[in-house]
């Protein structure tokens, strides 16, 4: 399995980061996709990748600290994505349900980091709460140019998720499935499941039976257990399609072997 969106890099993982490390290699993590949100983040998911053969990371700033972005910081994620274990920009995007940022600035902060990955040729890793219609108006401006992308932890409807699919792009489903009433329930069910990423979100938004207690890569599982019993599939399938179309996202080539 592969843990397509987490945070390892989090103080909150300081006290426990190897152990954690080691218990999704010990469950079938293979490869793990830390998200930068900031750009210290950004800098420690890719330090975290030098360190462990199964992280990958991705460089951006977040909609909730697109007030940090300038030229300046343009400038490390561009020289940090020459490292080749960098695989996406992200996690960017537009966040109206929190609005840590002003909304004006999260528009032209996402505007910038979209012409990032199309300079460097990265897919996009997005995150839009409160804010579906109008990140894809935004996205829309750049499609013919992007090398793909996925809306992480999927916020909208079956229609919508139906739109991003036709589009060419993922979304990638995390422990929300496993709550109850979850409309990411039936979402996951109906949509083509090459089109679907696991995530964590860790230490975000841990899966039933752990809720409540920090999340981890290992519980990735829960997802993809979910995924399975919803689309009335086995496990080991639901595992294989979705580390492919992760690979084939990511670019993760090293990891089909040979
Ligand atoms: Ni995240």
């Amino acid at each position: 399995m592969i843990d397509s969106h987490c945070h390892l890099d989090f103080k909150d993982f300081d006290r426990n980061r190897d152990e954690v490390i080691e218990a999704a290699l010990t469950n079938g993590v293979h490869t793990i996709v830390n998200i930068g949100c900031d750009p210290v983040s950004a800098r420690r998911s890719v330090e975290l990748a030098d360190r462990y053969d199964c992280i990958y990371a991705t460089v951006g700033v977040h909609p909730h600290d697109a007030r940090q972005y300038n030229d300046e910081v343009e400038g490390m994620l561009r020289e940090l994505a020459q490292h080749d274990k960098v695989k996406a920009i992200g996690e960017i995007g537009l966040d109206f349900y929190r609005d840590l940022s002003p909304r004006d600035i999260q528009k032209k902060v996402f505007r910038k980091q979209l012409e990032l990955a199309i300079e460097l040729e990265l897919p996009i890793v997005i995150h839009t709460r409160e804010s579906f219609r109008e990140t894809l108006d935004i996205v829309k401006d750049y499609m013919a140019d992007l090398k793909g992308g996925v809306f992480h932890c999927f916020p909208g409807t079956v229609d919508d998720a139906r739109e991003v699919v036709a589009m060419g792009f993922l979304i990638s489903v995390g422990g929300v499935i496993t709550f109850p009433k979850a409309k990411m329930a039936v979402v996951a069910t109906e949509i083509p499941l090459d089109k679907i990423m696991l995530e964590t979100d860790a230490p975000y938004l841990t899966p039933v039976p752990f809720r409540g207690k920090q999340n981890q890569p290992a519980y990735v599982k829960y997802v993809a257990e979910k995924i399975a019993e919803l689309r009335g599939m086995k496990f080991s399938e639901v595992e294989k399609i979705t580390d492919r179309a992760t690979q084939k996202f990511f670019r993760l080539v090293e990891t089909f072997g040979g």
